[in-house]
């Protein structure tokens, strides 16, 4: 193969999982402050198969064809004359676009060398989750010790991150998910809550804290297990600050921030550990071989109901803005005019 091309999972269309397929296009080159990365894992996450699906279309429209991936692991290649904290060779992981490919590059800024502990499969899946649930956790919600902390999708990909800062923090916590997944919540020191069979709102009260990553009824259910001046942290859309005050309480929403240098010190120190046995945080492990089997089964899995992004199309077109009561929705759409 030529240094020109590579291989890569790509769409020309949007569309179902059927049209994601393996071919050949352009190896990209790094640019003075990026690296280009052989990548050996990419993760798998909601916004890939919503991109594919077209939900972001409106007002993120894609140049088709299109890489998907929004992170990854793998060996830099080659460096910008820019970057001197990554020489060819060096095992890197974090935000890595396009990472469906052979080859991708990254911002220096936007990737960690890979603890010598995780592969790389296992790497590829942190950098989004981990993250995601630092802005939520300690940036937004500033959990301290002693607080009592209710993480919803505590086995997702963000929130078992959540569940995990949340606790090194000295927090009680209590996390969501379906009763097959109730035990890994455990292993994480989470009090486990099955949504299937227990509304949490019967069982939950007083709570500090809720990071949400579910959205929807969710949201409006978590509204009265907060204590006065409470507050819900939402990833799963754009929630207004004002959206708490009718039940004295704050609302805020999250979102991905910039590698956190103490993220990889808590991965180092084994603070903060992926678990393998948990479903939702899954990689495709490229390995040598580029296959677009995994890729399609792993986007076919978030087909099902509770692997599907939580917000839907319309929820999306209004700018992502969770429909928290009708009255919101009608001020978005109100804005929109
Ligand atoms: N704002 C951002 O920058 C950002 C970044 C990353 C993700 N997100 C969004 O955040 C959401 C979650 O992402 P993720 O990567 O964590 O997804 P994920 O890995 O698919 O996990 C979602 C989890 O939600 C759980 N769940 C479904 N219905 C539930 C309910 N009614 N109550 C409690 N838990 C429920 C599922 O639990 P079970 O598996 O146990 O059924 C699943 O593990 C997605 O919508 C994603 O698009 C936003």
């Amino acid at each position: 193969m030529s240094n020109l091309t590579m291989q890569a999972v790509r769409f020309h269309e949007y569309g179902g999982p059927e049209v994601l397929v393996l071919e050949q296009a352009p190896r990209p080159q790094p640019q003075a402050d990026q690296v280009l990365i052989r990548v050996l894992a990419a993760g798998v996450n909601p916004a890939d198969a919503a991109m594919r699906a077209g939900y972001f279309k409106e007002f993120m429209p894609l140049t088709l064809p299109w890489v998907p991936g929004f992170e990854g692991a793998g060996i830099v290649q080659a460096a910008g004359e820019n970057v001197t904290a990554f020489q060819p060779g060096q095992g890197v992981f974090g935000f890595v676009a396009g990472g469906y490919a052979e080859y991708a590059v990254a911002a220096a800024s936007e990737v960690q060398p890979k603890p010598a502990h995780l592969t790389f499969e296992e790497a590829a899946t942190v950098p989004m989750g981990a993250l995601v649930a630092w802005q939520a956790v300690i940036e937004t919600a500033n959990v301290q010790t002693g607080q009592r902390v209710l993480v919803h999708g505590a086995a997702g990909g963000v929130g078992l991150y959540a569940v995990q800062l949340a606790k090194w923090k000295g927090a009680h916590v209590i996390g969501t998910s379906s009763g097959g997944n109730s035990e890994f919540v455990r292993s994480l020191g989470a009090e486990a809550i099955d949504y299937n069979t227990t509304p949490f709102e019967t069982v939950v009260r007083d709570v500090d804290v809720v990071v949400d990553t579910v959205g929807g009824q969710v949201i409006e259910h978590s509204w009265q297990v907060l204590r006065p001046n409470g507050i819900l942290v939402t990833i799963a859309g754009r929630l207004a600050p004002e959206a708490g005050l009718a039940h004295g309480v704050r609302a805020a929403s999250a979102g991905r921030g910039a590698p956190e240098r103490r993220v990889v010190e808590l991965l180092a120190r084994r603070k903060l550990t992926f678990r393998a046995t948990q479903a939702a945080a899954t990689a495709f492990d490229f390995g040598l071989q580029l296959d677009v089997e995994p890729v399609h089964r792993e986007h076919q899995r978030r087909r099902r109901p509770h692997a599907q992004p939580a917000l839907d199309v319309k929820t999306f077109h209004d700018g992502w803005r969770v429909r928290v009561n009708q009255r919101e929705h009608r001020k978005v759409r109100h804005r929109q005019r």
